[in-house]
């Protein structure tokens, strides 16, 4: 396909050698030729990952919105900027174009700056998957306000956590959400989340499933009848290159997630190439991404890597089975997808159905297959490339991460011999190195250890908010002078990268990232509870499921049990969200440690997944004989 940006393999290594070579050199051209800027940088680079520190095109001076709104109206104004497909199939699907995009973030950025809000303010948004969403985030980047975005599934403990951690003075949200049949009550956790979070000065509510909801006065507005009276003219606040564009936060080893901060050129520029040219996007292709936008991907991949190249991009309100399982493709048929994104739990869970319903639709549109967030199974991976890819589309198996803020290890459709279960090789400008034990090195092919990057690539987070000692900790003390992921990964015979899963204490379930710290702190909380450990264990669609092992302080009885099981997850939906409530509860006397007192987490994943036939060396623990009667009570 020779018209691909990318066209061949030989010309992928060519742009790739460069970008290594010069980065700075490589990075300065894809900065000019793609972008508008209200200044130019005085430096590419400035790096030390000692302190640690970076910082990408100082000195220049931008708004992301001019480039992914402004610049697009002269030739782009009536393309379809975002393609809002309802959770109702029967609701019609609405198309707003870079015109009324512009229109419509100007009118919420009008609206947030009568409210008080400026430049480097924090803004929580807790909106599903409408419109209002993406409007949102790109009216606060207007201004120049920083945006966190809360994942609207999320507990009002975790909500509140979040507000209060980078101090929003507002919170835009909505009353509820559509998913499939049911709705959800948004307004109800965010009053809970409220009661403590006693920074927050406005809630501007989005109404989209019209319950009756209570507004607290002087605190609570409706967003519509602000928006209907706001100017649709907004100037664009000047940004620094390194102002802070957003705060997502992420799982971590402790109970606090981090915050991490992502910042505005390098960001800009690396999601936006990567987006173009990991996907092969081309002018006039329909792409969509089926995650949230209260993930990075959905940052990233339907927001601002998109709209910076005037791309079309789907943003999906519902979920893959309703009205069925056929959902996801039926989109596909009726808007003609190019490029499709989703993750590895999504194609188990429809896989699961057969290719009957997939037959019904006419995927001829699609070009490309992407799959994140977590390893792709070879079984899954197969059935993604024969039922909708059709044996000709290519799938990008694309690792990256919250922090990594775009896409850093996948193949380049049409250019990368694809591998099952590989992400491939290192996108441009990313230079991957695996680590051993010891953190050295591990030069050549055929060899395994722990996934670090070398040197700065553009979109990296720059710190977790207010918390430089934790960045630098969890991700530049593991190895002297690299970015330490927390992933396992294998280089193999001709230098493909597979990443083999988390080396840390996160739990990858579902494509959502957990820390079993707040998890057990969770349970922990339960009268009963003594003590509790997590791990993951292998599930036919989420990948891995949890697991979790509790000890009691008064041993009951098997009735009492059962009540408990059922306490424990409400206590996780409550403080976290229904995502990481655990599959398999077991009930035990003890949990192996070590004489220092730290939990075997190793032993206890080996019990889960049902594998005790070498656990090792066991006769060093504080209480050996704990081992056998967990995997008698297993078994
Ligand atoms: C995992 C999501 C294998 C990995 C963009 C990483 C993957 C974590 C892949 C980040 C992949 C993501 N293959 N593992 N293609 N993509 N992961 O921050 O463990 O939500 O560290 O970012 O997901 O998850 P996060």
């Amino acid at each position: 396909m020779s018209n691909y940006h990318i066209k061949h393999l030989e010309e992928y290594y060519q742009i790739y050698r460069k970008s290594i070579r010069e980065p700075e050199n490589f990075w300065e051209e894809v900065a000019e030729e793609h972008f508008v800027w209200r200044k130019k940088w005085d430096k590419v680079l400035s790096w030390d990952f000692s302190k640690p520190e970076i910082k990408w095109f100082e000195g220049a001076k931008l708004n992301i919105t001019e480039n992914c709104i402004d610049r697009h109206l002269v030739t782009r104004g009536n393309k379809t900027a975002i393609l809002f497909e309802p959770n109702n199939p029967d609701e019609p699907a609405e198309h707003i174009s870079y015109n009324e995009l512009h229109e419509r973030v100007n009118q919420m950025a009008n609206v947030l700056k009568d409210h008080g809000i400026k430049k480097g303010d924090r803004v929580c948004i807790y909106v599903p998957m409408i419109p209002e969403l993406a409007i949102s985030i790109l009216a606060c980047a207007r201004i120049g306000a920083i945006h966190s975005v809360v994942f609207a599934g999320f507990s009002s403990t975790a909500l509140s956590t979040r507000i209060n951690d980078s101090d929003c003075k507002m919170v835009i949200a909505a009353d509820g959400s559509y998913r499939g049949a049911k709705t959800i009550d948004l307004k109800g956790i965010v009053d809970e989340a409220l009661e403590s979070c006693p920074g927050v000065e406005s809630v501007l509510m989005v109404k989209r499933i019209n319950s009756d909801i209570k507004m607290k006065k002087g605190r609570d507005k409706w967003l519509q009848p602000l928006l209907d009276e706001a100017s649709t003219q907004c100037p664009a606040e000047i940004m620094d290159a390194e102002d802070p564009l957003f705060i997502l936060y992420t799982s971590g080893s402790t109970g606090k997630p981090k915050g991490m901060v992502h910042t505005t050129a390098g960001y800009m520029v690396y999601t936006a190439y990567s987006f173009k040219n990991a996907f092969q996007y081309r002018e006039n292709d329909v792409y969509w991404c089926t995650a949230d936008i209260g993930w990075i991907t959905g940052h990233s991949y339907i927001v601002y890597g998109p709209l910076a190249n005037g791309a079309t991009t789907v943003l999906f309100e519902g979920i893959p089975s309703y009205p069925d399982f056929g959902r996801f493709w039926d989109i596909i048929d009726k808007h003609k997808v190019n490029q499709f994104y989703t993750a590895p739990t999504a194609i188990r869970a429809l896989a699961k159905q057969g290719s009957e319903l997939v037959e019904k639709f006419d995927l001829s549109s699609i070009k490309v297959l992407g799959s994140v967030g977590e390893p792709i199974n070879e079984e899954a991976w197969h059935w993604y490339n024969d039922n909708i890819g059709k044996n000709k589309s290519p799938i990008i198996d694309t690792w990256w991460q919250t922090e990594t803020g775009a896409i850093m290890i996948t193949p380049i459709p049409y250019v990368t011999p694809t591998k099952p279960t590989y992400a491939t090789l290192p996108f441009i400008g990313v230079q991957p190195a695996i680590v051993n034990e010891a953190g050295e090195e591990l030069k050549g092919n055929q060899v395994e250890g722990r996934l670090c990057i070398k040197f700065p690539w553009p979109s990296m987070a720059r710190t977790i908010w207010r918390d430089h000692k934790r960045y630098k900790e969890t991700y530049f003390s593991t190895v002297k002078n690299m970015y330490f992921t927390g992933d396992g990964a294998l280089r193999d015979e001709v230098g493909y990268y597979r990443i083999t899963g988390r080396v840390d204490d996160v739990i990858i379930v579902s494509g959502h990232n957990l820390g079993t710290a707040p998890i057990e702190d969770a349970i922990n909380e339960h009268p009963a509870v003594a003590e509790s450990a997590i791990v993951g264990f292998p599930h036919e669609i989420k990948g891995t499921a949890l697991y979790g092992y509790v000890t009691l302080k008064d041993a009951g009885e098997g009735r009492i049990h059962d009540n408990v099981r059922k306490e424990i997850n409400q206590l996780i939906t409550e403080r976290i969200g229904p995502i990481a409530k655990l599959d398999k509860i077991q009930f035990t006397q003890g949990l192996p440690k070590t004489r220092s007192g730290k939990i075997m987490r190793r032993i206890l994943r080996k019990i889960a997944e049902r594998d005790t036939s070498n656990l090792g060396d066991i006769s060093t623990l504080l209480n050996p004989e704990c081992v056998q009667d967990i995997i008698d009570e297993a078994l």
